[in-house]
């Protein structure tokens, strides 16, 4: 039986811990404590411990693609070299794209009611876009919302640090398991059956396609290079990632992004109230914007709308 790197070096090695053999190199706490470091100085990602076998196994595949023998080696590389391609391989490795067609379904019909009242045309910004399905949904309904017509002048900004989860999202071709769940109404007038080659596979039609542009962008940027303000920006998922410190500064971007009233979607286990106070909960993991259209902050209560009962849409009150 061949021996593994790191039994061959037992001098460098650690003791090999339950669940390492058999590994191609060796790893050692100091890598992965400095593959932590790095992802979250260049992405803001805080991993946990037990997120060390997903580094190891990601990360050896760059080792391999490089020809290289240790962890050491690679980390001494990404940092010597400055090197962006090898930078965006190291980042793309490391982030959990985790999504779904409609996912936290509450927050479609909070959308849907929402942007009718504003003034058009209206513009989201999905700003952890990952693999698509959450900017199609959004796009979906707008297009529910505002009708063909009212939608196509509607716009979505999908962005995400990874340019993997990106590239699939811009090609919109997905597996039917995916969008199985969602009513035949929608998988007729949303996607497109594939055949032949594609055959158990669907794609996102042209003119949902048409409302959603893909931009790279890291949260952690301090200048987005955005131009321009969103009616609603949904940043689900990705704040669990990230420390207090680092979502208080991702909050504080956001705040001249938004349009007056506009509303924050966040994901099911975030949560944003003592962080800061640019943004209100209003319920449901939907929080507005505490500035005004003077640019004067609201006081902090339960809600700033004027209009309380239109607030109410299939059963869910925000
Ligand atoms: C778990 S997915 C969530 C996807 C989607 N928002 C949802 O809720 O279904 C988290 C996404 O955040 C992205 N991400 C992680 N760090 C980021 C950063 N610093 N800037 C932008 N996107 C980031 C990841 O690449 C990943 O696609």
């Amino acid at each position: 039986m061949m021996a593994t790197r790191a039994q061959q070096r037992p001098d460098r090695a650690e003791p090999v811990r339950s669940g390492e053999q058999g590994r191609d190199f060796e790893f050692t706490s100091a890598d992965f404590a400095r593959i932590r470091d790095l992802i979250h100085r260049s992405a803001g990602i805080s991993l946990s411990d037990h997120k060390r076998d997903m580094a190891y196994s990601r990360l050896a595949r760059r080792l391999r693609a490089r020809g290289l023998d240790t962890f050491k080696q690679y980390l001494d590389l990404l940092e010597a070299e400055n090197d962006p391609a090898e930078w965006e391989a190291f980042t793309n490795a490391l982030t959990t794209n985790l999504t779904a067609f409609f996912r936290e379904a509450h927050h479609f019909p909070i959308l849907a009611e929402f942007v009718p009242r504003r003034p058009q045309p209206v513009s989201v910004w999905c700003s952890a876009a990952s693999t698509g399905e959450e900017p199609y949904s959004i796009a979906m309904t707008l297009i529910e919302a505002l009708g063909d017509s009212g939608a196509r002048q509607a716009s979505v900004l999908a962005t995400d640090i990874d340019t993997q989860v990106l590239a699939k999202a811009e090609a919109g071709m997905y597996q039917f398991d995916q969008v199985k769940h969602l009513s035949p109404e929608r998988l007729k007038r949303f996607f497109l059956k594939g055949t032949g080659a594609h055959a158990g596979m669907v794609k996102v039609r042209p003119e949902v396609r048409a409302l959603v542009r893909f931009q790279q962008l890291n949260l952690t940027d301090r200048d987005y290079q955005l131009r321009s303000q969103f009616d609603a920006i949904f940043c689900r998922n990705v704040m669990i990632y990230f420390d207090k410190p680092t979502q208080a500064q991702v909050l504080g971007r956001f705040e001249p992004l938004m349009k007056s009233g506009g509303l924050l979607f966040a994901g099911h286990s975030e949560n944003f109230t003592y962080v800061t106070q640019a943004f209100k909960l209003r319920g449901q993991t939907v929080y507005e914007l505490t500035r005004d259209a003077t640019g004067t902050r609201t006081p902090a209560r339960a809600s700033t709308s004027t209009s309380t009962s239109s607030h109410t849409t299939s059963g869910v009150t925000v």
